[in-house]
């Protein structure tokens, strides 16, 4: 594994478990969020426990200064990042078109904008030095047509599929990560009822950053943990567009 690795959002849920794994491999780590208690929290821990280096990058990834100021660290070649994991994530409660406008907005700022933004940094600092990975962590709600949250998704699996295509001779390996249900924080954030999600539906988040980290490994362009959420993905995938979304719809 690389050297040094820029997650985001490794305060809670899927981001912590990676920031754990990868410290667990001597991995050096920017920790990139918006509490910087947290943050403080988390590296003491991680420092005591595996004696790796941590720098903490607070920062709101919808604000364009403190997303600038992610991309500069990026680009910073004399403490170059191996591997950028592009997680932090949120969303609304509602359907769209039912919703304040301006959290539409922040949220299409933090699930495409703020990856889109790193990722270009990362692609260009990478493909210089000729290697370099990234894990753009989507959902396996990219695969059913569920309003906004999923159209952002969906767009963060095309982009990375064909970044995986593009820059696999330039050495720079680029993952969509696709998770189904995760028991984190992401749920009680955006106050969803969860209560009829059946429990064979939930993944832990170390098995998350565990199947993603060993798809890395092996060079896949798609990881999508657990067998079960891999049939579900590849009917979602093939099945007639119209049928997919009736069945999505009852659901959550
Ligand atoms: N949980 C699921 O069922 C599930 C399923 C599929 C995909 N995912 C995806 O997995 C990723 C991680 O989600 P999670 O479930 O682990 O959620 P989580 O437990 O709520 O953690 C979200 C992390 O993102 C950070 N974050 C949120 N808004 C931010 C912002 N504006 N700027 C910077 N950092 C921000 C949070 O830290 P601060 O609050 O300190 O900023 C926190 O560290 C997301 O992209 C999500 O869409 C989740």
């Amino acid at each position: 594994m690389t050297a040094r690795a820029l997650v985001t959002g490794p305060t809670a849920g899927i981001g912590a478990a990676f920031a754990w794994r990868l410290a667990a491999e001597g991995v050096d780590l920017v920790l990139v969020a918006r509490d910087e208690d947290r943050l403080h929290r988390l590296s003491d821990e991680l420092r005591r426990d595996h004696g790796v280096d941590i720098e903490i990058l607070p920062a709101d990834l919808t604000d364009p200064d403190a997303l600038d100021r992610v991309s500069t660290r990026i680009a910073d070649e004399s403490r170059p990042i191996g591997l950028l994991v592009n997680n932090a994530g949120a969303s609304i409660a509602g359907w769209f078109g039912t919703t304040d406008i301006a959290l539409e907005d922040r949220q299409l700022d933090l699930l495409v904008r703020a990856p889109m933004h790193l990722m270009d940094a990362a692609l260009k600092a990478m493909s210089r030095r000729g290697y370099g990975a990234i894990v753009n962590v989507a959902s396996v709600a990219a695969f059913t047509p569920r309003g906004a949250y999923s159209a952002h998704k969906s767009w963060l699996v095309n982009l990375s599929l064909w970044a995986h295509l593009q820059y696999a001779d330039a050495g720079v390996v680029v993952q969509a990560l696709c998770p189904g249900f995760t028991r984190t924080e992401f749920h009680q954030r955006m106050d969803a009822d969860i209560s009829d999600i059946p429990e064979w539906m939930w993944l832990k988040a170390d098995d998350v950053a565990a199947a993603s980290l060993r798809d890395l490994r092996r060079r896949r362009a798609l990881s999508i943990p657990s067998t079960r959420y891999r049939v579900l993905s590849t009917l979602a995938r093939h099945a007639p567009i119209g049928l997919v979304a009736a069945v999505a719809k009852r659901g959550r």
